[in-house]
């Protein structure tokens, strides 16, 4: 147990205006809004339009409204670490970029890459950060802006995915609230069920890649809900037995948004009512990086202060894990 405990003291967002609902998506494949709210529960996502504007304009909205929030300057800011599937380059890192938008001249930053677990990826690490006693202000960004690498001719992917953006930051606990356990997980054998293929090294992008739509996100849908539904109900068993939580113990539970029946099992696996489970995925979608701190955001005046707080993830990779921590703000 670390002497001094990294906490979350402020929540931002961004959400782009523009909605992709259950019936415009009807217009474009051979779907229907039934099939869509009754296999994934999701009703609408939304789309970032601009041009001009991508994942790092959305992960430094989300971060001007920590920082206003917290009352803070960017110059204050020591590190960003921010979760993404869908740099806004392959490099620089959309960190960087970020750090330029808000002005965090005396930050440092970097991407990791995670998929759909990367806000916990990077929530940990930027906790680490804080632990060592070797940064006073993280700012952990979870930013995706996945309608640049949907399908939106493949009905089984492209229901599922919005843009949108969370951030939080993390500064050292004055009294033990904040992050107390985590437990990540990886397995790289997924035999390509859930990947983008092309314009990475193996296949550099060329006409042959773009003819082939290699850029897309492929997923085996049945595959990886198997695995995800298992995965995340397991992890969240495991660090709640880990640090002798009941049900009763655990105010919320924090669940990637990737589909409504794998929040269900897990929540039901362990024992937890509904009304304890963050679900936005009707009104976002599946946002990868950002579903998790877009829910602490959703749910931020409903949470008190010390309350137990066990986020989980699944995702690309794969990846998968579990964070508990207790609530710091509205103190
Ligand atoms: N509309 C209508 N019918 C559809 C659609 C659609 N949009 N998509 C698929 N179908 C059809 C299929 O063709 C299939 O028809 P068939 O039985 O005639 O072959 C039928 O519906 C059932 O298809 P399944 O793929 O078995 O549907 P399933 O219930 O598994 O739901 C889904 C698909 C929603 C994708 C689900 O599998 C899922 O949520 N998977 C996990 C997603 C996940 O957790 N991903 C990890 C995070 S993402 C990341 O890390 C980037």
């Amino acid at each position: 147990m670390p002497e001094i405990r990294a906490v979350i003291t402020a929540v931002g967002h961004y959400l782009p205006e523009n909605r992709l609902t259950n019936s415009d998506l009807e217009q474009m494949v051979d779907t229907n809004d039934e099939w869509i709210r009754t296999r994934t529960g999701i009703k609408e996502r939304r789309i970032l339009k601009d041009e001009d504007k991508a994942t790092a304009f959305m992960g430094a909205e989300a971060a001007r409204e920590v920082l206003e929030q917290r009352g803070i300057g960017a110059e204050e800011i020591d590190a960003i670490v921010l979760a993404t599937v869908t740099p806004d380059y392959i490099f620089p890192a959309t960190a960087c970029l970020v750090q330029e938008y808000i002005g965090a001249t005396n930050a440092y930053g970097f991407d990791l890459s995670a998929a759909c677990s990367g806000f916990l990826y990077a929530l940990t690490t930027g906790a680490h950060f804080i632990e060592a006693g070797q940064a006073e202000k993280v700012l952990v960004i979870g930013s995706d802006k996945m309608s640049s690498i949907v399908d939106y001719t493949d009905r089984s992917t492209c229901i599922l995915f919005g843009d949108g953006a969370g951030a939080v930051l993390l500064e050292a606990s004055d009294d033990q609230t904040g992050l107390v356990d985590y437990i990540h997980h990886t397995e790289g054998d997924t035999n390509g069920a859930l990947c983008q293929p092309g314009g990475g090294s193996m296949n550099p992008a060329s006409q042959e890649t773009v003819a082939q739509r290699l850029h897309y996100i492929k997923q085996d849908g049945r595959v990886v809900f198997k695995k995800a539904t298992v995965g995340m109900a397991d992890v969240v068993t495991e660090i709640m037995e880990e640090n002798d939580l009941t049900a009763d113990d655990v105010e919320w539970l924090v669940p990637h948004q990737a589909n409504l029946r794998i929040i269900d099992a897990t929540a039901q696996r362990v024992g937890l009512e509904r009304e304890k489970v963050m679900v936005n995925i009707d009104k976002y979608g599946n946002t990868t990086a950002a579903t998790i701190p877009l829910c602490l955001y959703d749910w931020k005046d409903k949470l008190n202060h010390g309350d137990n707080l066990i986020l989980a993830a699944f995702g690309g990779g794969y990846t998968w894990g579990a964070v508990y921590m207790k609530w710091g703000m509205n103190q």
